[in-house]
């Protein structure tokens, strides 16, 4: 029995020696430690060997058992670690190597000349609200005024989904529908997506920006259009710029203006930029026509109202110099990196 499980023993330590990696040092410990294994044959044969030897037979056992254990577990710590070395070996990171460069986005120009415009409103307690970029004929057209046969309805300039739904060709019809849900005073821009059947040059798109806003109260005049567009024309182009409220026409309100202001460029002397004239265009605007305050259910004899509407590309392409409107559009980087 003695030299039987020397035998053992041995034949472990050189399979151990033997064994290049972590599955082959397994099947070792199965062979031998294993159900079937060599060591747990020899504890099954104990029932053949005398009473009194027992104690001591079953003694060995357990120290062979016990060395050959710990050879195993030798073995596994330092196969393991020779892995964990060789793969460090294989992972060499070099530090020098110029790292990969993070192309962090930024803001559109259109965006931050937006995010100025609702600034300057938001102080004067403006509230912000959007409208529906497809909208119906009634909120685009009717309700504000505009008769069927007006030249802006007709199919060159807007783009119809049906008889009743167009994309709408202004940001006004949130006007209109603000104003439906009756609630009183109302003190609100809408800015948002417009869509034109136009020509893309470098002043067109048929798609394109605008910022709608709304006054609705007791007792607001014109004077109140005029400080309110003098003062946003100061914060937004320069405390020094002059406003100039030409008479225009639009079918919703009454009277009607167009606002231009002083070039900031020349300071209203003439250059290039301003064509000359020292004044450069920026919105309509006017005093809310009756007719449309009644038809979205506001009584004209107790409320009156000033709304005013501009391009949003004009506004970026004026802030920020741009002399083309389609550069705003093709999203190079070189040129949106500018801003
Ligand atoms: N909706 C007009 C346009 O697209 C702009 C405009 C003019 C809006 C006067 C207004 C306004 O609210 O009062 O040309």
């Amino acid at each position: 029995m003695k030299e039987k499980l020397q035998k053992i023993r041995e034949e472990a330590m050189s399979q151990i020696r033997d064994a290049v990696d972590l599955n082959m040092l397994n099947d070792v410990r199965v062979g031998i430690l294993g159900k079937k294994g060599a060591l747990t044959s020899v504890l099954k044969s104990m029932k053949d060997v005398a009473v009194e030897e027992r104690p001591k037979v079953g003694q060995m056992v357990n120290d062979v058992r016990g060395e050959i254990e710990k050879m195993l577990e030798e073995a596994r710590t330092s196969m393991e670690a020779a892995v964990r070395e060789a793969r460090l070996k294989a992972e060499v990171i070099d530090v020098t190597l110029p790292a990969k460069k993070n192309n962090v986005g930024h803001r559109h120009p259109n965006t931050i000349a937006l995010e100025e415009v609702e600034r300057i409103f938001i102080g004067m307690g403006y509230e912000v609200v959007e409208g529906p970029e497809v909208e119906y004929d009634l909120y685009n057209f009717e309700k504000l005024n505009i008769p069927a046969d007006h030249p802006a309805k007709d199919e060159q300039d807007t783009f119809y989904i049906n008889k009743e739904i167009v994309l709408r060709t202004q940001t006004s019809p949130c006007q209109a529908r603000v104003m439906e849900q009756g609630k009183l005073p109302i003190r609100m821009i809408s800015p948002g997506r417009v869509f034109r059947s136009d020509e893309v040059d470098a002043t067109h798109s048929p798609s394109f920006h605008q910022v709608e806003g709304l006054v609705v109260d007791k007792n607001i005049t014109f004077a109140d259009l005029k400080g309110t567009l003098e003062e946003f024309a100061r914060e937004l182009f320069g405390e020094n710029t002059k406003t100039k409220f030409r008479p225009h026409h639009f079918p919703f309100t009454e009277p009607s203006a167009e606002v231009d202001v002083s070039c900031f460029k020349c300071g209203g002397k003439g250059c290039r930029f301003c064509k000359g004239s020292g004044w450069i265009e920026i919105l309509g605007c006017g005093m809310v026509h009756p007719h449309v305050l009644e038809m979205c259910g506001i009584d004209p004899e107790a409320y009156t109202g000033f709304a005013f509407g501009m391009g949003l590309e004009r506004i970026a392409l004026l802030k920020y110099e741009i002399d083309d409107m389609r550069l705003l559009y093709e999203n190079d980087t070189r040129f949106l990196k500018q801003f």
